[in-house]
């Protein structure tokens, strides 16, 4: 097993907005790896991609990652080399950004939700299958939260917990709900929500977070599930018991979380950049790394299929102008979901072909099979960022690339 601790689950690492931080990374992997902080809109050379913002860091180097958090709310982090390998054995935390001021919650309780890939025997086992990274992806056997099957946690009655669960799982695209209780989406992938959302038919995909006020019931016979909505059957994930004497709080008391500062684009003067994702180019061979190849390619963006991880020579796919507004239109021409995710930089939510898009900022985008959406940013961070699909195996096969600002 590789971990971020030496025991169970990676550390849930506190920032605060707007304050400096610095993390030394030291390898003690038998391999190189780097870290990623997914969501954060911090300095290129920070980014943790390798050869892109930075080289690998080997086996027993350390690496300093130092950066000033902009916006608050539930992120992650994992790496960005040997990808699918590293984070199936584990390697994915959650990363909080406090906001400068306490939201009023009598609990915060980040959910790392993800499965992991194990046989009968409860050992790891291959952690992909061609044919499924040609399609939807490979899917973990075992489901988990916090690294538990179905873990209890008692909460105080009456009182006001914000979850903060975080999908760090490779493949699976999820719809969620809590049963049993008041509760609210309040933020998306780090990014309050305008009103609130109800927290069921909550979809998640790889890579993307949702932030939920629950109000606990009164009375301890009560439980509370958070439950995954399968094609098969519902599933709890977790369970959660009211413990005391009720605190009798109420939802309407929480103040609404205040905005990131996220530059609003100028869609009136914005280019629109085309994106196709597709399938992958004939005649397009697979190349190695030391940041590993799965050894295949089905995937492209605009045609060009780039096996994520690798050294260049890969031209970007767009030349962004510094302060320059945006509107990138994604076009999914496969019958598979693809979530979309941009570094660096958050974008908005325009439209969609397919169905009503609220008007939410984010960092990754859930782009169904064969839908085309429409989304705009202002290039205000200078740098290469990586641009891929969450679906760790199609990012390794292909679907995978980056924009230049600047
Ligand atoms: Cu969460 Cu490029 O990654
Ligand atoms: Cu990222
Ligand atoms: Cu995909």
């Amino acid at each position: 097993m590789m971990s971020f601790s030496p025991d169970g689950p990676p550390p849930v690492l506190r920032f605060k907005q707007g304050v400096k931080t610095t993390i030394d990374v030291t390898n003690a992997l038998q391999e190189a790896s780097v870290v990623h902080w997914h969501g954060l809109r911090i300095a290129n050379r920070m980014d943790g991609v390798p050869y892109l913002t930075q080289y690998p860091i080997e086996a027993g180097q350390t690496f300093r990652y130092a950066f000033t958090p902009p916006d608050a709310g539930t992120f992650w982090y994992h790496p960005h080399c040997n990808t699918l390998e590293q984070m199936a054995w584990g390697l994915t935390g959650v990363l909080v950004v406090e906001e400068a001021q306490d939201p009023g919650f009598d609990r915060d309780l980040p959910l790392n939700i993800r499965d992991f890939r194990l046989g009968g025997d409860g050992q790891f086992i291959d952690f992909f299958k061609p044919r499924n990274a040609a399609r939807g992806g490979t899917y973990g056997t075992v489901s988990s939260v916090n690294w538990q099957v179905d873990p209890v946690y008692d909460l105080e009655a009456g009182s006001l917990v914000r979850l903060r669960l975080a999908v760090t799982d490779v493949t699976r695209v999820g719809a969620y709900e809590i049963a049993g209780a008041e509760a609210q989406v309040i933020a998306l992938d780090s990014n309050p929500l305008p009103v609130p959302l109800p927290a069921s038919g909550l979809i998640l995909a790889p890579g993307q977070r949702a932030d939920i006020a629950l109000r606990v019931p009164d009375d301890e016979s009560e439980e509370v599930r958070l439950v995954l909505n399968r094609p098969n059957g519902a599933k709890t994930m977790a369970r959660f018991r009211p413990k005391g004497s009720s605190l009798h709080r109420d939802l309407r008391e929480l103040k609404p979380l205040p905005p990131n500062p996220v530059a609003e684009p100028d869609l009136e003067n914005a280019e629109i950049l085309d994106f196709v994702f597709g399938w992958s180019p004939e005649g397009d061979a697979p190349q190695s790394s030391q940041c590993g190849s799965l050894g295949y390619t089905f995937w492209s963006i605009n045609r060009v299929a780039w096996p994520g991880d690798l050294p260049g020579p890969f031209d970007p796919l767009a030349r962004l102008k510094l302060g320059k507004s945006y509107i990138l239109r994604l076009r999914n021409e496969t019958p598979n979901d693809h979530p979309i995710h941009l570094h660096g930089v958050s974008f908005k939510l325009l439209r969609s072909n397919k169905r009503e898009l609220p008007p939410l900022v984010t960092d990754t985008a859930l782009l169904r099979s064969q839908e085309t959406m429409e989304v705009a940013l202002v290039a205000d961070n200078p740098g290469d960022w990586a641009f891929h699909c969450h679906v760790i195996e199609h990012q390794k096969t292909g679907l995978a690339g980056f924009l230049r600002i600047g």
